[in-house]
């Protein structure tokens, strides 16, 4: 099992990751939960793929700041590990962490992101997005749907961002059942009906599920990374990536 800490993305990629830890650095809280507006346009004047970004974002009105931050920081660090295929963003809210995906990776072949309830400002966001990258168009469906009925093949590349307690588990098992690349990080851990393995007399509850989570993946046979994604933003900011075996 491969663990690696918080690595920032080389080249362009580094002068996204300048224009995206900004906020920190000017005292701006990357964790808050307002909504991005025109107002804070200003703050995201740069040339850099994420100002783009958060531009857009800004003009929708409609996501929480830390939203922004997460999906960014899962993005890039999904981006350095995975590339093509179809990206499946399960418990997706707004779908941004696929589209971000699609903006970073041209040779994904398109997003399918599902959520039991998609946000009517979602589509904004996409439209929004379109406007500012037309060639996103076509590339991303939005689905109504429950993870548990969603088909995933071999080929695609499962994400999920911030899927609640058990259901990033049940996401974990959909790409395991399909031998498909996977990305999660997991929040609102369930002491009473996720699994820990007994190691809570150890470690932190919280940690003992992902810790079984990582153990499951490479029980099965994967390539198992884990990161963190920067605690300032969220303190549920354990990313776990997995490469199923050839
Ligand atoms: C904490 S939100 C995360 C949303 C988004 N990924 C993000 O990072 O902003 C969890 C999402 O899971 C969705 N959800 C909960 N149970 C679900 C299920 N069984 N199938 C599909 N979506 C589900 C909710 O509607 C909600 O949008």
């Amino acid at each position: 099992m491969e663990q690696q800490s918080t690595t920032p993305m080389q080249g362009a990629g580094e002068q996204n990751a300048t224009a995206a830890q900004q906020g920190a650095q000017e005292g701006f809280s990357r964790a808050s939960r307002n909504r991005l507006n025109d107002r804070m346009l200003a703050h995201f004047g740069g040339e850099t793929l994420f100002d783009a970004i958060a531009r857009a974002v800004c003009r929708t009105g409609c996501l929480p700041r830390k939203e922004l931050y997460e999906a960014w920081e899962v993005a890039r660090r999904v981006h350095r590990r995975f590339r093509g295929g179809r990206v499946v963003d399960l418990a997706c809210g707004h779908g941004l962490v696929g589209q971000i995906l699609l903006l970073m990776d041209p040779t994904i072949s398109g997003v399918l992101a599902v959520d039991r309830r998609i946000p009517p400002s979602a589509r904004r966001l996409s439209d929004e997005l379109q406007k500012a990258w037309p060639g996103l168009a076509g590339r991303l469906t939005l689905q109504e749907g429950d993870v548990d009925q969603v088909a995933v093949g071999d080929t695609d590349l499962v994400v999920s961002v911030h899927a609640c307690g058990a259901l990033s588990d049940l996401v974990l098992q959909k790409a395991l059942a399909a031998r498909a690349r996977v990305a999660v990080l997991p929040c609102c851990h369930d002491l009473e009906r996720c699994a820990s393995g007994g190691l809570r007399g150890w470690l932190d509850g919280a940690l003992a599920i992902d810790v079984q989570r990582a153990v499951r993946l490479e029980a099965a046979g994967y390539a198992v990374v884990t990161q963190t994604i920067p605690s300032d933003i969220t303190p549920k900011n354990r990313l776990l990536m997995g490469t199923p075996p050839d």
